[in-house]
């Protein structure tokens, strides 16, 4: 992938970076942490579902903050054997817009040094203090027909479904399911009907929850056992 890939900043007096391409933050202007362990992390019911090789997967690598928020969870559930974080990312960001981004969650910068160190040498499978992480480089619409996993618990965090349409398409949900372990679920910060309904046609039971700071409601699922 070329380098004119790389995603393109703006930050915030606070320390969010936003992104040029799509004029939208890339996590909660209150705390972006805090918003995933409620959305994507309890969203998901972890870290209680975490056991050997439960799959992580995500649409939307961007700082890196939810897998080193996984890898938190993870650790305080007792590190489980061969956990995996697996994340989709078409505008993959420079190592220093990771790292000026991260200073704003110590409690997270903390352990990324590994992870900085290998996405600045340009690798994108690697190991954080035990989790295996593979970003997937790419447009996730090509990409996840392609991949061959099946992921426990999806985090659907594309940009705001106005601005990132192509995150949250109805041929992308239906991936998503196709890609579901037995059991699994999604979680997002997204309450959008169009996504809700793509979600629901793609095998989810969908719900809707009680969203972080500001906003309502979020959604979250699981996968209605399929017919043999
Ligand atoms: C809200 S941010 C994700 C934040 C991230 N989860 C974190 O922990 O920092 C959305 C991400 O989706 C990526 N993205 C947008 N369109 C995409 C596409 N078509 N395929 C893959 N990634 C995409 C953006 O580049 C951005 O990094």
């Amino acid at each position: 992938m070329g380098q004119d890939q790389t995603a393109k900043l703006e930050w915030k007096e606070s320390g969010v970076p936003v992104a040029t391409r799509f004029d939208d933050p890339y996590f909660s202007l209150e705390n972006g942490l805090d918003e995933t362990r409620h959305v994507f992390l309890a969203g998901n019911d972890l870290p209680a579902r975490f056991r050997p090789g439960f799959h992580v997967a995500e649409l939307g690598f961007g700082t890196g903050l939810n897998m080193l928020a996984t890898l938190m969870a993870w650790q305080a559930a007792g590190a489980p054997e061969g956990v995996r974080f697996t994340s989709f990312e078409a505008f993959p960001m420079s190592v220093a817009d990771v790292s000026r981004a991260l200073e704003a969650f110590p409690e997270a910068r903390a352990l990324a040094d590994p992870f900085l160190d290998a996405w600045g040498a340009g690798r994108r499978l690697f190991d954080v203090h035990g989790l295996s992480v593979e970003v997937v480089e790419g447009d996730a619409r090509k990409e996840l027909g392609r991949w061959t996993g099946h992921a426990d618990a999806w985090f659907l965090d594309g940009f705001s479904p106005a601005k990132n349409p192509e995150l949250w398409g109805e041929d992308l949900m239906t991936e998503i399911g196709h890609h579901t372990a037995p059991n699994g679920t999604f979680a997002t910060y997204t309450a959008a009907g169009f996504v809700r309904r793509a979600l629901d046609a793609a095998g989810f039971d969908v719900e809707r929850s009680p969203g972080y700071g500001r906003k309502r409601h979020m959604s979250r699922g699981i996968l209605r056992p399929r017919e043999i």
